[in-house]
């Protein structure tokens, strides 16, 4: 099963190919000519393009479909259909990145066949780019924590998308890290020497945000002394982050509908239009549809912003996290007076791991931040913690000494970088001291010197070794290339964990 686009000129052949690859189980999109189907390309991101090499009766246009296919991130496997006899257009279409080709007439059968071994090849290839990548991409998201699976999700998201120009829809309650994620996007763009530009959206009156975004001429209105480029032109080259986009005016969604249509902006004042080359992110924590509803939000824009939307999970839907993210914000914010390294007692982390975090990750940041300053010989207590929080902490019940350090996750901004399932989910950890074990998902701790040094830094080679397994999906050669010990030492280490303890 894979999204098949499929573009000829003859309809009767669209119609019998899609029919066929339907019947096989695929998600088709078919096109009759080839510039729907090449802002189909951008739309769809299909696995597979199959093509007439000659649409609109000129060969140009096939190889144009070729190519942009071939350039989608990951790239699809095309497929030329040529017409009889025709070899040596089928041979340039090959040089250009072909899959494979087809001569007409064919049966249904053969392009059946070609599509699957179309699939095959696709997925060998980027299992094969997946670790290449895994392996240099490890400290590009570096700033952005998160080991659960929802995360993971995140992630993977990113990176299919970053490289491409289209158009993206962060979608977050407040404090998720909308942000982070749209600077994430550009900087693993090919855009990422060109400018990022934010814009709060919700910052500015409507007039004042228009000459902000699109630029005025001098003396188009009271108090334009100057002319002014906008911040659409800025980003020239790079990339438009316009957060907020929920509370943008009626007046200024049209326009940006046209420069997401037209790719030109018009400063206030001047009727010539200027092409710009702008990749737009945007970024709301209001529900679209409803604002759709209520007429306050145009549909036609919310299709165009929303060709792929990212959606960030709230930080109590993905609680594993937050030692990770604890971990983080104290080494970032170290104590303030002797820079020493903040450290927390169980029973405080404890506490941090069980809040609802209304205000998610900044909350989370700003209740370290505060706590960092209030502490004493840079430990964080639990009376260290904002008011709201041990207000609904009361009568909980809270176990285990209160002087016990918490055992940070080993090293989270490496760790924050994948996919990372915890493995030992779910099962005992060996820790000491039984009442004070973190919620499910913590990385197993020693607590206190009960525990001889080696089995703790046994537990801490398993949870490593099997947070590659799950990265992996259980692969264990795959997991060795990440973990950069051979295949061998892997399974020894793995064996040593089945030896009676
Ligand atoms: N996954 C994460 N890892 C590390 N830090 C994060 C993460 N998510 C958010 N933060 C931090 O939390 C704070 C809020 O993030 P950000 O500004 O990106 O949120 P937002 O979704 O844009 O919020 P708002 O809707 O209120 O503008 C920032 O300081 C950011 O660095
Ligand atoms: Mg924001």
């Amino acid at each position: 099963m894979a999204r098949v686009l499929l573009v000829d000129d003859e309809l009767t052949m669209v119609q019998m190919v899609t029919e066929m690859l339907r019947m096989a189980g695929h998600e088709v999109f078919p096109f009759t000519n080839s510039r729907d189907a090449i802002a189909g390309l951008e739309a769809h991101t299909p696995e597979v393009v199959i093509t007439d090499l000659y649409l609109d009766k000129t060969q140009a246009h096939g190889l144009e479909i070729l190519q942009r296919a071939r350039n989608l991130t990951p790239p699809a496997s095309v497929i030329v259909i040529t017409a009889f006899g025709s070899i040596e257009t089928a041979v340039e279409a090959m040089k250009s990145g072909a899959y494979d080709y087809l001569e007409k007439p064919f049966k249904l059968d053969e392009l059946n066949l070609c599509v699957q071994r179309a699939l095959s090849y696709n997925e060998a290839i980027s299992e094969n780019h997946y670790l290449r990548k895994q392996l240099k991409k490890k400290y590009q998201f570096s700033q952005l924590i998160g080991t659960s699976t929802k995360m993971g999700d995140v992630f993977k998201m990113i990176e299919r998308v970053a490289n491409t120009d289209s158009t993206i829809l962060i979608l977050g309650e407040s404090g998720t890290g909308k942000e982070l994620v749209a600077r994430a996007l550009h900087f693993n763009s090919r855009r990422q020497a060109a400018p990022f530009i934010p814009v709060n959206c919700s910052a500015l009156p409507e007039n004042l945000l228009e000459s902000e975004l699109f630029g005025h001429r001098r003396g188009s209105f009271t108090g334009a002394i100057n002319d002014k480029k906008g911040l659409f032109q800025e980003a020239d080259g790079g990339t438009i982050f316009l957060d907020e986009i929920g509370s943008m005016s009626p007046m200024l969604q049209s326009r940006l509908l046209r420069v997401l249509q037209e790719r030109e902006v018009r400063r206030v004042g001047e009727n010539t239009p200027t092409y710009i080359n702008v990749r737009v992110l945007a970024a709301t924590n209001e529900p679209l549809e409803e604002k759709i509803k209520a007429g306050t939000f145009r549909e036609d824009l919310y299709y165009r912003l929303n060709v792929i939307a990212i959606n960030l999970p709230s930080l109590r839907e993905r609680r594993d996290d937050i030692p990770l993210l604890v971990a983080h914000f104290l080494r970032d914010k170290q104590d303030s007076r002797t820079g020493k390294p903040l450290q927390i007692t169980r029973q405080a982390m404890e506490a941090l791991c069980a809040h609802a975090w209304p205000g998610n990750v900044r909350e989370l940041e700003n209740a370290i931040e505060r706590a960092g300053t209030l502490c004493e010989d840079a430990v964080i207590q639990l009376g260290d913690l904002p008011p709201s929080l041990l207000r609904n902490l009361a009568g909980k019940g809270q176990a285990g000494a209160t002087g016990d350090i918490a055992t940070l996750p080993i090293s989270p901004g490496a760790a924050a970088l994948f996919p990372l399932h915890q493995a030992r989910e779910g099962k005992p950890t060996t820790s000491a001291g039984g009442a004070g074990a973190l919620p499910t998902g913590a990385p197993p701790t020693a607590g206190t010197a009960e525990v001889p040094l080696k089995d703790f830094l046994r537990e801490q080679e398993l949870v490593y070794l099997n947070r590659a397994l799950a990265q992996t999906g259980g692969d264990k050669e795959k997991a060795a290339i990440v973990l950069g010990i051979s295949l061998a030492t892997l399974y020894r280490k793995l064996s040593e964990d089945e030896r009676p303890g």
